[in-house]
């Protein structure tokens, strides 16, 4: 009889070892192949709808080495102020990450361009002076997982710099974007939440929040209003 280790009943299937099972701290696989075509389409209009105000106002001051995580086509990229050295970006889904490595190799920036999940990002600890998420962490598999690894990546006293959309803070809305996320609208939205409090979740991964501006935004006719909060986060000393 074969012995089968712990470990190895937690990666392979006994009866198949050429199966693998999917490991607990396995990144996750971000593929939305028809979402990211239409996101790609919307984001011009969204930047035409007062976005582009919004990105700039993200990005402002920034200085150093920095990290934008899930950066989807590059659409901010054109704003990075000139104090920015290094810029790194991730994207995890192939065709975003197509139009991202385009936007980058039009910029007149140093852009990198790597395939990275925020729940796995593959940067030693204390490498970058900001972090940048815009419109992630409604869509990340695991919110604390990825928080915790932005706070690993930031040096002491690095920003992180965040636009999301947010949970209603009025109880009935709130109550309809929670249902609808449980409804399945993740699944027809390339993984994004309507209810999640990610101001609450960069809270409770240890950051204090710093400035934070709230405001409603929606693309019509389909997208439905949603809050919006701008903000600068650091890691508690
Ligand atoms: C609404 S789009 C925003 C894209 C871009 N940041 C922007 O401002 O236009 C959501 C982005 O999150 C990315 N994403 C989804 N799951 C992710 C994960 N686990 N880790 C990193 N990025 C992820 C998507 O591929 C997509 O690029």
């Amino acid at each position: 009889m074969t012995r089968l280790s712990p470990a190895s009943l937690t990666t392979r299937l006994p009866w198949r070892r050429d199966c693998p099972l999917p490991q607990p701290d396995a990144a996750p696989t971000v593929r939305h192949p028809l979402c990211s075509r239409l996101y790609a389409r919307q984001v011009d209009q969204a930047d035409e709808l007062g976005m582009r105000d919004r990105r700039r106002d993200l990005l402002a001051g920034l200085t150093g080495d920095v990290l934008e995580v899930g950066a989807g086509t590059g659409a901010n990229l054109a704003h990075y102020p000139a104090g920015v050295g290094t810029l790194v970006a991730t994207e995890p889904e192939p065709y975003l990450r197509g139009l991202l490595e385009t936007a980058a190799e039009a910029s007149p920036k140093d852009v990198r361009v790597l395939d990275a999940a925020a729940e796995s990002l593959p940067f030693a600890d204390d490498t970058f002076d900001a972090v940048v998420l815009c419109l992630v962490l409604c869509s990340v598999q695991d919110q604390g997982r990825a928080l915790a690894e932005v706070a690993r990546v930031l040096r002491p006293g690095g920003e992180l710099r965040f636009l999301e959309h947010v949970v209603s803070n009025r109880p009935f809305p709130a109550r309809v974007q929670r249902t609808a996320d449980r409804a399945g609208w993740p699944l027809i939205s390339g993984g994004c939440h309507l209810g999640r409090d990610s101001v609450a979740a960069i809270t409770t991964a240890g950051f204090t929040i710093e400035r934070a501006e709230r405001y409603d935004f929606r693309i019509p006719p389909l997208d439905p209003p949603k809050t919006h909060v701008t903000g600068v986060a650091r890691l508690e000393g």
